[in-house]
């Protein structure tokens, strides 16, 4: 008897073991788990430094405050740029920055912003609030700025409102080393040494803002401004043509087709809107799990435009010799309330933070086509890296994980294959997991990882295919908050902590991904 008893005590055990271990386990590997496995011993493209670029135009408070104050400004400032704010920007290692629109660069006449600042003209800065623009920022302070940060200047054209002799004559003015009208100009001014201007783009939406132009007519002007841009005293240009909007395949149909052979670059816009409705598109601070779903959700969108325009621009370009430029992304919520609509000031959240991280990985992914990406904006406007208010900043979460990323640039991307498990809420779904991994020139594996859940932790396991053993340490941005933002009372709410979490055994990364994370891991062989 008694054994009997003991058997059936025993087979019940196991078989409350088996549905424990066989049936929950299963669905625990259904809904949670994510295994990617990463070829650390293989090679894909380099992910150009500019992936991580940026964009700053003359609009709200960008460029006037953000940027420049003036020389007589109570703002500590090296030739009326902030030094606050180089100083922030120079930890990011800003590759690239573009300049000065937008829309805005299809209304401006660079001669007006050179000269004695108080003999400038003023203009109507239309496109942004109907401002007054006094034209004190210009040639010279831009690309002083490019050079304090250390970044490359992109100079964007005006095709819709300027002439091709005055695009012909700025490039000339900027890089030219001649004995030559623009060149003479250019040493009046003070600079006697040209600038190295590499990255030229010959309008900016051209499609809408910049001149409501058809393709085809835009692709024959394409060709027309493109001949005056001269390549000066070795300075060689990377000529970056007006891309589409978001889905607009017709456009990269028409300019590969038309123009493909004479430009370097096409670029691409897509703005996160976390509602699809321009005329709504909900508060940057202020919303619920239904807007933190739908806008990581939305952003993946980015790896379907790329996908599809990357296929069209193959057929004109198999090698890839035309790269596409994503010169504008980001977020675009409503503006603060009480700011100049015109001024496009939004607040920046843990939010925002992954949207830059599921970019940045899309970009990754895409690194044989995607040369650059410039963030829209870098300051005060849109997705920034620093807001300012008078004397005080605060950096962004998009800032720390720009800061987190910079350790991507330049570096080997390797092939991840993913498995993941969705976020799901309502009928929407998206991944939950977001992984990319580089490999940098000294050997070091550097993997990021998004948890786009917002409740739940996500069990991952990385398998680093060539990799044994090694030594782990991470960073994570992630807060109790789905809208964690820093102000300029408590500029520290939400920042980089270390990450401690991730173990490395038998070439097997394992670590928990806390919810509503960026993480960013360094691997190092041993
Ligand atoms: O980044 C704000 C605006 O968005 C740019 O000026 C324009 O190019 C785009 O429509």
């Amino acid at each position: 008897m008694m054994t009997s008893k003991w058997y059936e005590t025993w087979c019940g055990f196991l078989l409350a073991l088996f549905v424990v271990v066989v049936v929950t386990g299963q669905a625990w590997g259904q809904e949670t788990a994510t295994v990617a496995t990463i070829g650390v011993d293989q090679s894909g493209p380099t992910v150009n430094r500019n992936i991580y670029g940026h964009f700053a135009e003359h609009l709200g408070r960008c460029i006037y405050e953000g940027i420049w104050v003036g020389e007589d400004s109570s703002i500590p400032n090296t030739r009326g740029i902030r030094n606050d704010v180089v100083a922030a920007l120079k930890e990011l290692n800003i590759p690239v920055l573009r300049w000065p629109g937008g829309c805005f660069a299809d209304e401006y006449h660079w001669k007006d912003g050179i000269g004695p600042r108080e003999r400038r003209p003023k203009i109507i800065n239309t496109h942004w609030g109907g401002v007054v623009e006094n034209n004190h920022f210009g040639t010279h302070e831009f690309l002083d700025l490019c050079e304090q940060i250390g970044a490359e200047p992109y100079v964007c054209g005006n095709v819709g409102s300027g002439s091709v002799s005055e695009m012909m004559e700025w490039v000339e003015y900027m890089t030219s080393d001649a004995d030559s009208p623009m060149a003479n100009l250019r040493r009046k001014h003070g600079r006697q040494e040209p600038w190295k201007v590499r990255y030229f783009g010959v309008g900016n939406e051209s499609w809408g803002c910049g001149g409501s132009m058809r393709p085809e007519y835009y692709a024959d002007l394409y060709r027309r401004y493109n001949t005056f841009v001269k390549n000066y005293s070795g300075n060689n240009i990377f000529r970056i043509a007006c891309g589409a909007n978001s889905a607009d395949y017709n456009w990269t149909e028409v300019m590969m087709r038309e123009a493909g052979r004479r430009m370097n670059g096409l670029s691409l816009h897509y703005y996160t809107i976390a509602t699809g409705d321009w005329g709504r598109k909900g508060s940057a601070t202020q919303f619920g799990e239904d807007q933190w779903h739908a806008t990581l959700r939305r952003t993946l969108t980015m790896d379907e435009l790329i996908t599809k325009h990357s296929a069209i621009m193959d057929r004109f370009d198999a090698r890839k010799r035309v790269k596409l430029i994503v010169d504008e992304w980001g977020t675009w919520f409503d503006v603060e309330p009480d700011t100049n609509p015109g001024f496009l000031y939004q607040q920046n959240t843990l939010r925002d933070g992954l949207v830059a991280g599921l970019n940045f990985h899309i970009f990754h992914r895409h690194a044989d086509r995607v040369s650059m990406a410039n963030i829209a904006q870098t300051i005060n406007v849109l997705q920034a890296m620093i807001l300012t208010d008078g004397e005080r900043i605060l950096k962004t979460p998009t800032y720390h994980v720009f800061e987190m990323y910079k350790v991507h640039q330049d570096a080997v991307a390797l092939p991840v294959e993913l498995k993941t498990v969705d976020y799901v809420l309502g009928d929407e779904r998206t991944p939950a997991v977001s992984v990319s991994a580089t490999r940098n020139k000294d050997g070091v594996v550097h993997v990021s990882l998004v948890n786009v859940n917002p409740k739940q932790e996500m069990p991952v396991e990385c398998r680093l295919t060539g990799m044994e053993s090694g030594t782990v340490s991470g960073r994570v941005l992630t807060s109790s908050k789905m809208n964690a933002h820093n102000t300029f009372d408590a500029p520290d709410t939400i920042a980089p902590a270390k990450f401690t979490g991730a173990e490395l055994n038998d070439g097997v990364l394992t670590l928990a991904l806390p919810a509503k994370s960026v993480v960013v891991l360094e691997v190092k062989k041993n």
